[in-house]
Protein backbone atom coordinates (compact mmCIF):
# COMPACT_ATOMS: atom_id res chain seq x y z
CA UNK A 1 0.00 0.00 0.00
CA UNK A 2 1.02 3.55 -0.75
CA UNK A 3 0.47 6.60 0.68
CA UNK A 4 -0.26 9.43 -1.38
CA UNK A 5 1.34 12.95 -0.87
CA UNK A 6 -1.01 14.65 1.29
CA UNK A 7 -0.61 18.25 -0.30
CA UNK A 8 -2.75 20.05 -2.23
CA UNK A 9 -1.29 21.09 -5.12
CA UNK A 10 -3.97 23.87 -5.73
CA UNK A 11 -3.66 25.19 -1.93
CA UNK A 12 -1.08 27.73 -2.79
CA UNK A 13 -2.23 30.87 -1.20
CA UNK A 14 -3.41 31.02 2.05
CA UNK A 15 -4.74 34.41 3.25
CA UNK A 16 -5.93 35.46 6.62
CA UNK A 17 -7.74 38.25 6.98
CA UNK A 18 -8.54 39.19 11.27
CA UNK A 19 -11.56 38.27 12.57
CA UNK A 20 -13.67 38.26 15.67
CA UNK A 21 -12.84 35.43 18.20
CA UNK A 22 -15.37 32.48 18.48
CA UNK A 23 -16.37 31.94 22.01
CA UNK A 24 -18.15 29.21 23.06
CA UNK A 25 -21.84 28.48 25.05
CA UNK A 26 -19.88 28.18 28.78
CA UNK A 27 -17.20 31.01 27.06
CA UNK A 28 -14.52 29.12 26.41
CA UNK A 29 -14.11 27.46 22.64
CA UNK A 30 -13.40 24.02 22.01
CA UNK A 31 -11.04 22.91 19.46
CA UNK A 32 -10.98 19.72 16.97
CA UNK A 33 -8.88 17.00 18.09
CA UNK A 34 -5.14 17.76 17.59
CA UNK A 35 -3.57 15.31 14.69
CA UNK A 36 -1.37 12.85 16.48
CA UNK A 37 2.18 13.78 17.11
CA UNK A 38 4.46 13.82 14.61
CA UNK A 39 8.05 12.33 16.31
CA UNK A 40 5.85 10.21 17.41
CA UNK A 41 4.04 8.60 15.09
CA UNK A 42 7.44 8.66 12.71
CA UNK A 43 9.15 6.53 15.71
CA UNK A 44 5.68 4.52 16.05
CA UNK A 45 5.62 3.39 12.33
CA UNK A 46 9.66 2.66 12.45
CA UNK A 47 9.77 0.76 15.58
CA UNK A 48 6.37 -1.16 14.85
CA UNK A 49 8.47 -2.19 11.91
CA UNK A 50 11.40 -3.74 13.83
CA UNK A 51 9.47 -5.36 16.13
CA UNK A 52 8.39 -9.02 16.43
CA UNK A 53 4.39 -9.74 15.71
CA UNK A 54 1.54 -7.35 15.31
CA UNK A 55 1.44 -3.63 16.29
CA UNK A 56 -1.44 -1.00 16.14
CA UNK A 57 -1.01 2.52 16.88
CA UNK A 58 -4.35 4.89 16.95
CA UNK A 59 -4.56 8.72 16.39
CA UNK A 60 -1.34 8.38 13.91
CA UNK A 61 -0.49 11.66 12.42
CA UNK A 62 -1.56 11.55 8.65
CA UNK A 63 0.56 14.33 6.45
CA UNK A 64 3.43 14.46 4.36
CA UNK A 65 6.44 13.91 6.06
CA UNK A 66 4.81 10.57 7.86
CA UNK A 67 3.57 9.38 3.92
CA UNK A 68 7.35 9.56 3.58
CA UNK A 69 7.80 6.93 6.11
CA UNK A 70 4.76 5.01 5.40
CA UNK A 71 5.81 4.88 1.80
CA UNK A 72 9.61 3.77 2.81
CA UNK A 73 7.78 0.78 4.52
CA UNK A 74 6.28 -0.08 1.29
CA UNK A 75 9.35 -0.06 -0.51
CA UNK A 76 11.03 -1.84 2.07
CA UNK A 77 8.12 -4.45 1.63
CA UNK A 78 6.71 -4.35 5.30
CA UNK A 79 2.77 -4.90 5.55
CA UNK A 80 0.88 -1.96 6.76
CA UNK A 81 -3.07 -0.89 6.74
CA UNK A 82 -3.82 2.56 7.28
CA UNK A 83 -7.84 2.94 8.19
CA UNK A 84 -8.58 6.38 8.98
CA UNK A 85 -5.86 7.37 11.43
CA UNK A 86 -5.15 3.76 12.78
CA UNK A 87 -2.45 1.87 11.55
CA UNK A 88 -1.84 -1.94 11.51
CA UNK A 89 1.71 -2.87 10.79
CA UNK A 90 3.54 -6.23 10.38
CA UNK A 91 7.16 -6.31 12.53
CA UNK A 92 9.65 -7.47 10.34
CA UNK A 93 12.22 -8.27 13.50
CA UNK A 94 15.64 -6.82 13.24
CA UNK A 95 19.45 -8.87 13.79
CA UNK A 96 20.40 -11.53 11.94
CA UNK A 97 16.66 -13.14 12.31
CA UNK A 98 15.55 -10.17 10.27
CA UNK A 99 12.27 -11.47 7.75
CA UNK A 100 13.16 -8.24 5.22
CA UNK A 101 12.21 -9.35 1.44
CA UNK A 102 12.74 -5.62 -0.10
CA UNK A 103 15.14 -5.43 -3.14
CA UNK A 104 19.01 -4.96 -2.28
CA UNK A 105 20.16 -1.96 -2.26
CA UNK A 106 16.11 -0.65 -1.85
CA UNK A 107 15.55 2.90 -3.13
CA UNK A 108 13.71 5.00 -0.31
CA UNK A 109 12.69 8.46 -1.05
CA UNK A 110 12.36 10.51 2.31
CA UNK A 111 10.63 13.91 0.64
CA UNK A 112 11.06 16.87 3.10
CA UNK A 113 11.55 14.50 6.03
CA UNK A 114 15.00 14.11 7.72
CA UNK A 115 13.17 12.78 10.73
CA UNK A 116 12.23 9.76 8.23
CA UNK A 117 15.87 10.27 6.81
CA UNK A 118 17.81 10.20 9.69
CA UNK A 119 15.88 7.09 11.79
CA UNK A 120 15.76 4.86 8.83
CA UNK A 121 19.51 4.95 8.66
CA UNK A 122 19.44 3.78 12.25
CA UNK A 123 17.03 0.96 11.39
CA UNK A 124 18.74 0.08 8.07
CA UNK A 125 22.15 -0.24 9.98
CA UNK A 126 20.49 -2.68 12.37
CA UNK A 127 18.73 -4.61 9.42
CA UNK A 128 22.33 -4.71 7.66
CA UNK A 129 19.94 -3.70 4.58
CA UNK A 130 21.57 -2.13 1.95
CA UNK A 131 19.68 0.85 0.76
CA UNK A 132 20.02 4.45 -0.88
CA UNK A 133 18.37 6.94 1.11
CA UNK A 134 17.09 10.67 -0.81
CA UNK A 135 14.76 12.79 -0.70
CA UNK A 136 13.25 16.75 -1.93
CA UNK A 137 16.01 19.32 -2.91
CA UNK A 138 15.74 20.68 0.53
CA UNK A 139 15.70 17.92 2.22
CA UNK A 140 19.30 16.84 0.37
CA UNK A 141 20.60 20.31 1.96
CA UNK A 142 20.26 19.31 5.73
CA UNK A 143 23.82 18.02 7.38
CA UNK A 144 23.90 14.30 7.26
CA UNK A 145 27.35 14.02 8.48
CA UNK A 146 26.55 13.86 12.29
CA UNK A 147 24.71 10.71 12.02
CA UNK A 148 27.38 9.28 8.85
CA UNK A 149 30.13 9.79 11.21
CA UNK A 150 28.89 8.16 14.56
CA UNK A 151 27.33 5.45 12.29
CA UNK A 152 30.99 4.42 10.29
CA UNK A 153 32.28 4.32 14.03
CA UNK A 154 30.01 1.55 14.71
CA UNK A 155 31.03 -0.20 11.95
CA UNK A 156 28.13 0.43 9.75
CA UNK A 157 29.15 0.81 6.04
CA UNK A 158 27.31 4.14 5.25
CA UNK A 159 28.72 6.91 2.62
CA UNK A 160 27.00 10.70 2.22
CA UNK A 161 27.53 12.95 -0.98
CA UNK A 162 30.12 15.67 0.42
CA UNK A 163 28.00 15.66 4.08
CA UNK A 164 24.87 15.61 2.61
CA UNK A 165 21.84 13.05 1.36
CA UNK A 166 21.64 10.87 -1.14
CA UNK A 167 23.44 8.42 1.12
CA UNK A 168 24.35 5.10 0.32
CA UNK A 169 24.38 1.68 3.07
CA UNK A 170 26.03 -1.67 2.79
CA UNK A 171 25.54 -4.82 3.71
CA UNK A 172 27.44 -3.79 7.33
CA UNK A 173 28.64 -6.91 8.78
CA UNK A 174 26.36 -7.82 12.23
CA UNK A 175 26.83 -6.84 15.20
CA UNK A 176 27.55 -3.42 14.85
CA UNK A 177 30.26 -1.93 17.62
CA UNK A 178 28.55 -0.57 20.74
CA UNK A 179 30.39 2.51 21.29
CA UNK A 180 30.27 5.94 23.47
CA UNK A 181 29.17 8.87 21.13
CA UNK A 182 29.94 12.41 22.22
CA UNK A 183 27.35 14.73 19.95
CA UNK A 184 28.14 18.45 19.64
CA UNK A 185 24.63 19.24 19.03
CA UNK A 186 21.73 17.93 21.05
CA UNK A 187 19.45 16.11 18.54
CA UNK A 188 16.68 13.77 18.84
CA UNK A 189 16.95 12.61 15.60
CA UNK A 190 20.97 11.91 15.91
CA UNK A 191 20.29 10.29 19.40
CA UNK A 192 17.64 8.01 17.37
CA UNK A 193 19.59 7.18 14.51
CA UNK A 194 22.26 6.04 16.90
CA UNK A 195 19.70 4.21 19.41
CA UNK A 196 17.93 2.24 16.50
CA UNK A 197 21.36 0.97 15.13
CA UNK A 198 22.77 0.35 18.83
CA UNK A 199 19.96 -2.45 19.27
CA UNK A 200 22.28 -4.78 16.31
CA UNK A 201 25.16 -3.80 18.75
CA UNK A 202 27.46 -6.45 20.52
CA UNK A 203 27.11 -4.74 23.92
CA UNK A 204 26.14 -1.11 25.31
CA UNK A 205 26.47 2.29 23.40
CA UNK A 206 26.33 5.40 25.35
CA UNK A 207 25.34 8.96 23.92
CA UNK A 208 25.98 12.24 25.61
CA UNK A 209 24.43 15.37 24.38
CA UNK A 210 25.01 18.69 25.54
CA UNK A 211 20.85 19.50 25.58
CA UNK A 212 17.49 17.93 26.62
CA UNK A 213 16.85 16.98 23.33
CA UNK A 214 13.35 14.81 23.07
CA UNK A 215 13.26 11.51 24.60
CA UNK A 216 10.32 9.87 22.78
CA UNK A 217 12.67 6.61 21.27
CA UNK A 218 14.18 5.95 24.68
CA UNK A 219 10.25 5.71 26.10
CA UNK A 220 9.03 3.18 23.52
CA UNK A 221 11.85 1.33 22.97
CA UNK A 222 11.40 0.70 26.92
CA UNK A 223 7.66 -0.21 26.93
CA UNK A 224 9.27 -2.81 24.03
CA UNK A 225 11.27 -4.77 26.11
CA UNK A 226 14.93 -2.54 25.93
CA UNK A 227 17.12 -1.78 28.43
CA UNK A 228 17.57 2.12 28.09
CA UNK A 229 18.44 3.93 30.65
CA UNK A 230 19.03 8.22 30.73
CA UNK A 231 20.81 10.23 33.50
CA UNK A 232 21.91 13.83 33.49
CA UNK A 233 25.91 15.06 34.75
CA UNK A 234 27.00 18.29 35.68
CA UNK A 235 30.13 18.98 33.51
CA UNK A 236 33.19 20.62 34.91
CA UNK A 237 33.25 24.74 35.03
CA UNK A 238 35.78 26.38 32.51
CA UNK A 239 36.92 29.83 33.43
CA UNK A 240 34.57 31.43 31.70
CA UNK A 241 31.73 29.83 32.84
CA UNK A 242 29.76 31.50 34.85
CA UNK A 243 27.21 28.23 35.34
CA UNK A 244 27.61 24.56 35.16
CA UNK A 245 26.22 22.94 31.77
CA UNK A 246 25.20 20.05 31.70
CA UNK A 247 25.53 16.38 29.58
CA UNK A 248 22.15 14.48 28.67
CA UNK A 249 23.16 11.01 28.84
CA UNK A 250 21.47 8.21 26.84
CA UNK A 251 22.81 4.31 27.64
CA UNK A 252 21.06 1.11 25.46
CA UNK A 253 21.50 -2.19 25.37
CA UNK A 254 21.53 -4.56 22.19
CA UNK A 255 17.96 -5.91 21.65
CA UNK A 256 16.62 -8.88 24.25
CA UNK A 257 16.66 -12.08 21.93
CA UNK A 258 13.24 -12.66 21.57
CA UNK A 259 13.23 -9.46 20.00
CA UNK A 260 10.83 -5.82 20.29
CA UNK A 261 7.47 -6.34 21.73
CA UNK A 262 5.01 -5.05 19.13
CA UNK A 263 3.30 -1.39 19.93
CA UNK A 264 -0.28 -1.39 21.08
CA UNK A 265 -0.74 2.58 21.42
CA UNK A 266 -2.92 5.54 21.18
CA UNK A 267 -0.79 8.32 19.97
CA UNK A 268 -1.08 12.15 21.97
CA UNK A 269 -1.77 15.24 20.29
CA UNK A 270 0.99 16.82 18.38
CA UNK A 271 2.20 19.58 20.92
CA UNK A 272 4.18 21.46 17.86
CA UNK A 273 0.50 21.82 16.46
CA UNK A 274 -1.00 22.93 19.15
CA UNK A 275 1.48 25.43 19.63
CA UNK A 276 0.57 27.39 16.76
CA UNK A 277 -3.16 27.07 18.09
CA UNK A 278 -2.15 28.65 21.77
CA UNK A 279 0.03 31.13 20.25
CA UNK A 280 -3.24 32.10 17.75
CA UNK A 281 -5.57 32.38 20.94
CA UNK A 282 -3.31 33.99 23.04
CA UNK A 283 -3.30 37.13 20.20
CA UNK A 284 -6.76 37.35 18.93
CA UNK A 285 -8.57 39.54 21.45
CA UNK A 286 -11.49 38.15 23.55
CA UNK A 287 -10.32 34.48 22.96
CA UNK A 288 -10.85 31.64 25.98
CA UNK A 289 -9.52 28.58 24.08
CA UNK A 290 -9.46 24.64 25.09
CA UNK A 291 -7.06 22.27 23.34
CA UNK A 292 -7.38 18.46 24.46
CA UNK A 293 -5.42 15.46 24.53
CA UNK A 294 -1.98 17.22 23.61
CA UNK A 295 1.32 15.60 24.33
CA UNK A 296 3.23 16.91 26.83
CA UNK A 297 6.59 15.57 27.63
CA UNK A 298 8.42 17.91 28.96
CA UNK A 299 11.50 17.66 26.23
CA UNK A 300 9.00 19.07 24.10
CA UNK A 301 7.02 21.59 25.80
CA UNK A 302 9.63 24.76 26.23
CA UNK A 303 7.05 26.85 24.59
CA UNK A 304 4.84 26.66 27.40
CA UNK A 305 7.56 28.27 29.71
CA UNK A 306 8.84 31.04 27.05
CA UNK A 307 5.35 31.84 26.71
CA UNK A 308 4.50 32.35 30.35
CA UNK A 309 7.79 34.41 30.96
CA UNK A 310 5.77 36.86 28.78
CA UNK A 311 2.74 36.97 30.55
CA UNK A 312 0.93 34.23 29.01
CA UNK A 313 -2.49 32.79 30.98
CA UNK A 314 -2.26 29.40 29.90
CA UNK A 315 -3.47 26.38 32.35
CA UNK A 316 -2.50 22.49 32.37
CA UNK A 317 -5.64 20.29 32.99
CA UNK A 318 -6.29 16.37 33.42
CA UNK A 319 -2.65 16.10 33.30
CA UNK A 320 -2.47 12.41 32.95
CA UNK A 321 0.15 9.71 31.90
CA UNK A 322 -0.76 7.63 27.66
CA UNK A 323 0.93 5.10 27.63
CA UNK A 324 4.47 6.38 28.86
CA UNK A 325 4.20 9.80 27.61
CA UNK A 326 2.44 12.79 29.60
CA UNK A 327 -0.55 14.58 28.32
CA UNK A 328 -3.34 16.96 29.64
CA UNK A 329 -5.79 19.80 28.28
CA UNK A 330 -4.59 23.45 27.58
CA UNK A 331 -6.44 26.30 28.48
CA UNK A 332 -5.70 29.65 27.07
CA UNK A 333 -6.71 32.85 27.80
CA UNK A 334 -6.12 36.07 25.10
CA UNK A 335 -3.04 37.83 27.52
CA UNK A 336 -1.25 40.84 26.68
CA UNK A 337 2.28 39.79 26.50
CA UNK A 338 5.59 41.38 27.19
CA UNK A 339 9.14 40.18 25.25
CA UNK A 340 11.46 37.55 26.98
CA UNK A 341 14.59 36.29 26.33
CA UNK A 342 14.96 32.27 25.36
CA UNK A 343 17.90 31.02 25.81
CA UNK A 344 20.22 27.91 26.69
CA UNK A 345 18.50 24.32 27.53
CA UNK A 346 14.96 26.34 26.93
CA UNK A 347 15.95 26.58 23.68
CA UNK A 348 16.58 22.69 23.06
CA UNK A 349 13.17 22.13 24.86
CA UNK A 350 11.32 24.20 22.12
CA UNK A 351 13.10 23.72 18.94
CA UNK A 352 10.26 23.35 16.28
CA UNK A 353 8.78 26.11 17.82
CA UNK A 354 10.73 29.42 17.19
CA UNK A 355 8.23 29.82 14.26
CA UNK A 356 5.18 30.08 16.85
CA UNK A 357 7.26 32.09 19.36
CA UNK A 358 7.97 34.52 17.04
CA UNK A 359 4.75 35.39 16.13
CA UNK A 360 3.47 35.72 19.64
CA UNK A 361 7.16 37.99 20.09
CA UNK A 362 5.97 40.44 17.38
CA UNK A 363 2.87 40.88 18.84
CA UNK A 364 4.62 41.42 22.52
CA UNK A 365 5.57 44.53 24.35
CA UNK A 366 8.82 45.54 23.95
CA UNK A 367 11.96 43.56 22.32
CA UNK A 368 12.69 39.44 22.97
CA UNK A 369 15.72 37.51 22.53
CA UNK A 370 16.85 34.56 21.09
CA UNK A 371 20.30 33.14 21.42
CA UNK A 372 21.76 29.98 21.66
CA UNK A 373 19.64 29.08 18.30
CA UNK A 374 22.38 28.61 15.71
CA UNK A 375 20.49 25.08 15.18
CA UNK A 376 17.41 27.10 13.93
CA UNK A 377 19.27 27.80 10.59
CA UNK A 378 20.06 24.08 9.72
CA UNK A 379 15.91 23.45 9.56
CA UNK A 380 13.71 22.58 6.79
CA UNK A 381 14.49 26.43 6.03
CA UNK A 382 17.02 28.76 7.50
CA UNK A 383 14.48 29.69 10.50
CA UNK A 384 16.22 33.16 11.64
CA UNK A 385 16.89 34.54 8.18
CA UNK A 386 13.66 33.48 6.53
CA UNK A 387 11.63 34.44 9.81
CA UNK A 388 13.71 38.10 9.66
CA UNK A 389 13.06 38.68 6.55
CA UNK A 390 9.07 37.45 5.68
CA UNK A 391 8.37 39.40 9.33
CA UNK A 392 9.72 42.35 7.98
CA UNK A 393 7.77 42.51 4.95
CA UNK A 394 4.55 42.23 7.66
CA UNK A 395 6.26 45.37 9.20
CA UNK A 396 7.38 43.55 11.80
CA UNK A 397 10.95 44.81 13.24
CA UNK A 398 12.88 42.13 13.20
CA UNK A 399 16.87 41.53 13.14
CA UNK A 400 19.21 38.45 12.40
CA UNK A 401 22.06 37.73 15.35
CA UNK A 402 24.36 34.46 14.35
CA UNK A 403 22.65 32.65 16.83
CA UNK A 404 19.52 34.06 16.79
CA UNK A 405 16.95 36.78 16.21
CA UNK A 406 15.48 39.69 18.30
CA UNK A 407 11.79 40.89 17.48
CA UNK A 408 10.55 44.49 18.55
CA UNK A 409 7.20 44.37 19.25
CA UNK A 410 3.83 45.91 20.15
CA UNK A 411 2.68 47.52 16.92
CA UNK A 412 0.48 45.46 14.95
CA UNK A 413 1.82 44.06 11.61
CA UNK A 414 0.50 45.86 8.55
CA UNK A 415 -0.29 43.03 6.66
CA UNK A 416 0.85 42.02 3.17
CA UNK A 417 2.37 39.13 0.88
CA UNK A 418 4.83 36.33 2.23
CA UNK A 419 6.57 33.17 1.10
CA UNK A 420 7.34 30.11 3.43
CA UNK A 421 10.28 28.79 1.90
CA UNK A 422 9.11 25.50 1.74
CA UNK A 423 8.88 25.28 5.54
CA UNK A 424 5.58 24.27 7.03
CA UNK A 425 6.10 26.05 10.29
CA UNK A 426 7.20 29.04 8.73
CA UNK A 427 4.01 29.11 6.79
CA UNK A 428 1.71 28.70 9.77
CA UNK A 429 3.58 31.49 11.53
CA UNK A 430 3.12 33.77 8.97
CA UNK A 431 -0.25 33.17 9.09
CA UNK A 432 -0.44 33.61 12.94
CA UNK A 433 0.63 37.24 11.92
CA UNK A 434 -2.77 37.79 9.91
CA UNK A 435 -4.98 37.50 13.11
CA UNK A 436 -4.38 40.89 14.63
CA UNK A 437 -2.87 42.95 11.44
CA UNK A 438 -4.13 45.73 9.82
CA UNK A 439 -4.78 44.01 6.68
CA UNK A 440 -4.71 40.75 5.21
CA UNK A 441 -1.81 38.15 5.43
CA UNK A 442 -1.21 36.27 2.10
CA UNK A 443 1.27 33.75 2.46
CA UNK A 444 2.80 31.84 -0.38
CA UNK A 445 3.63 27.71 -0.66
CA UNK A 446 1.02 27.46 1.90
CA UNK A 447 0.73 23.86 0.36
CA UNK A 448 3.57 23.20 2.45
CA UNK A 449 1.59 23.14 5.86
CA UNK A 450 0.07 19.70 4.82
CA UNK A 451 3.73 18.20 5.61
CA UNK A 452 2.69 18.25 9.34
CA UNK A 453 -0.59 20.09 9.54
CA UNK A 454 -3.12 19.78 6.49
CA UNK A 455 -5.97 21.18 8.28
CA UNK A 456 -4.45 23.92 9.74
CA UNK A 457 -6.57 26.55 7.55
CA UNK A 458 -9.76 24.76 9.52
CA UNK A 459 -8.31 24.92 13.12
CA UNK A 460 -7.06 28.86 12.22
CA UNK A 461 -10.83 30.09 10.86
CA UNK A 462 -12.71 27.86 14.24
CA UNK A 463 -10.70 31.01 15.96
CA UNK A 464 -12.58 33.12 13.90
CA UNK A 465 -10.36 34.24 11.68
CA UNK A 466 -11.46 34.56 7.66
CA UNK A 467 -9.53 32.00 6.00
CA UNK A 468 -8.45 31.22 2.05
CA UNK A 469 -7.19 28.79 0.06
CA UNK A 470 -6.40 30.10 -3.72
CA UNK A 471 -4.37 28.98 -6.44
CA UNK A 472 -3.16 31.95 -7.59
CA UNK A 473 -3.70 35.35 -6.89
C1 LIG B 1 12.69 15.64 15.71
C2 LIG B 1 13.77 16.25 16.27
C3 LIG B 1 14.13 17.65 16.03
C4 LIG B 1 12.97 18.42 15.43
C5 LIG B 1 12.26 17.66 14.33
C6 LIG B 1 11.73 16.34 14.83
C7 LIG B 1 12.43 14.21 16.01
O1 LIG B 1 15.22 17.70 15.14
O2 LIG B 1 13.42 19.66 14.95
O3 LIG B 1 11.18 18.41 13.82
O4 LIG B 1 11.31 13.72 15.77
O5 LIG B 1 13.36 13.56 16.50
P1 LIG B 1 16.74 17.61 15.68
O6 LIG B 1 16.92 16.31 16.28
O7 LIG B 1 17.59 17.79 14.45
O8 LIG B 1 16.88 18.76 16.63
Amino acid sequence: MKIADQGDPSSKFLTITPGCPLIGESGVAGCPAIPGDKSLSHRAILLAAMAQGESVVEHLLVSGVTAAMLNAMTSLKVPWQLDGERLTLQGVGIGKGRQIAAPSPVELDCGNSATTLRLLAGALAAWAQPASLTGSPGLQRRPMNRIVDPLQQMGVEIRSQHGCAPLSLGASPLPLQGRVHRLKVASAQVKSCLLLAALSGDGPSTIYEPGPSRDHSERLLGSMGVRVQTRQENTRLSDCQAEPSRDYITEIWPAPPAGLRPLHLRLPGDFSAAAFLVVAALVTPGSRRRVNAVGLNPTRTGLLDALRGMGAQIEILNQDEQQGEPVGDLLIQHSALHATEVSGDLVVRMIDEFPAFAAAAAYAQGTSLVRDAQELRLKESDRISALCSELRKLGVSASERQDGFEIEGGKPPHGGTVTAHGDHRLAMSLALCGLAAQAPVVVEQAEIIAESFPDFPRFLSALGAQVSIQPNL
